[in-house]
């Protein structure tokens, strides 16, 4: 071939050539160009659908959080100010890693889990949650409010202020059937013994949790026959007629953690530990064990219903039945004075809100 004419032909090739990829590169510059753009539009899109949380208008705050007037870490500090020796974050709930907990090994129901490990495995395999559920666990700041049983409640109408709370906590068989103008209608969480659990089925408030406090060890072996809904073999050990049926799912039934008890009773009101078994005025009441886990769990605790007037024997317990004020007098494992002391001091030092002005 002419070399004239090769070279004519290689720099037509490389003119073909380049015309191509000029052409690839519009293609991609037109790809890029769109892609860019719907992101663009997409994100321009995304921006107009979000609305800022609580931008001036404060009625649009998601009901019952209350998220903007929630201090954060308020009861922590509170509690670290007066009580030197405080550790903020204690689980509410036994999880699978319970045996790690410190001192559970060491004592006997009510301080600790001895001799029932097996029991809660079994139980904790079936009940598979170990929290409060994700909408409550992901709220930057919880209140709280334990609802006891106190007549004080009786005509007060706390209802409505005791349902805007984020976790309402309620104890053993203080219904709310009946009486929810004085305590509302938001359970939160039941926290009971077998003896204290409603006998009747009905009571038990839906989408509640059921939460297990054992003050011995036939509570465990109790709750381990409600989870797998077995027939109860025996009713040795206790002081009360027990339900033999839950009507709750195994997912919503959680163990709390027996720490709160021990912090309760030797460390908060100091009580004898005895050598670390249940015996004569060494147990804190469920409602001051409540109030412990709520002052390791929320930002803010309130409590109401909760008073004790030895002075007058024959005025009523609580605001419901017609147990008489002196029936506390015959419950030998709690030291109610030491204790009505620990609350009056929470109360005085702004740690807690009492709703009721009862303590
Ligand atoms: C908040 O929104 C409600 C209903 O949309 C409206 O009636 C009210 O005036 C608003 N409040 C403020 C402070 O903007
Ligand atoms: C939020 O809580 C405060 C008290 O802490 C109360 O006065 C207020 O009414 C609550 N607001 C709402 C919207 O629940
Ligand atoms: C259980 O409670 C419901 C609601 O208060 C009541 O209607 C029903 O009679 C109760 N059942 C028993 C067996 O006491
Ligand atoms: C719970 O739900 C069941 C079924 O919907 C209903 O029969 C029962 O009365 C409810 N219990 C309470 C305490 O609201």
């Amino acid at each position: 071939m002419d070399p004239e004419k090769e070279k004519v032909m290689i720099w037509l090739e490389r003119c073909e050539l380049l015309r191509t990829m000029k052409a690839r590169h519009k293609l991609l510059f037109i790809l890029c160009t769109l892609l860019v753009l719907c992101f663009i539009l997409y994100s321009l899109w995304k921006l107009q659908q979000y609305k800022p949380p609580a931008v001036s208008n404060a009625t649009e705050a998601p009901k019952g959080t209350n998220e903007s007037s929630c201090k954060r870490g308020y009861a922590a500090t509170m509690m670290t100010a007066n009580y030197p020796r405080f550790v903020k974050k204690i689980p509410m709930f036994l999880d699978r890693n319970f045996r790690l907990l410190p001192k559970v090994k060491d004592y006997l129901p009510p301080f600790g889990l001895k001799t029932q490990e097996k029991s809660i495995e079994e139980i904790l395999t079936v009940t598979k949650n170990y929290k409060l559920g994700n909408e409550l666990d992901s709220l930057s700041c919880k209140r709280c409010v334990i609802v006891g049983g106190g007549a004080i409640l009786s005509n007060k109408r706390k209802g409505p202020i005791i349902d805007e709370y984020d976790v309402v906590v309620r104890l053993n068989g203080a219904p709310v059937h009946g009486h929810s103008e004085d305590v509302g209608t938001k359970t939160t969480m039941r926290i009971t013994y077998p003896e204290g659990a409603f006998n009747n089925a009905s009571l038990y408030e839906n989408k509640s949790l059921f939460v297990l406090t054992a003050f011995k060890p036939q509570d465990i072996k109790w709750l381990r026959q409600m989870v797998f809904k077995q027939k109860l073999r025996s009713i040795e050990g206790f002081w009360k007629s027990v339900p033999v049926f839950v009507p709750r799912e195994p997912s919503e039934i959680r163990i709390l953690n027996p720490y709160f008890i021990r912090e309760a009773a030797f460390q908060l009101i100091g009580l004898p530990s005895h050598n670390g078994i249940m015996s004569k005025g060494n147990t804190p009441t469920l409602g001051t064990v409540a109030i412990t886990m709520a002052l390791h769990n929320c930002d803010e605790v309130a409590v109401a219903g909760f008073s004790y007037d030895l002075s007058k024997p024959s005025a009523p317990l609580h605001y419901y039945g017609n147990t008489k004020m002196s029936a506390i007098k015959d419950s030998w494992t709690h030291d109610i004075p030491m204790e009505i002391k620990f609350l009056k001091k929470l109360v005085e030092k702004k740690v807690i809100t009492d709703l009721t002005n009862g303590i």
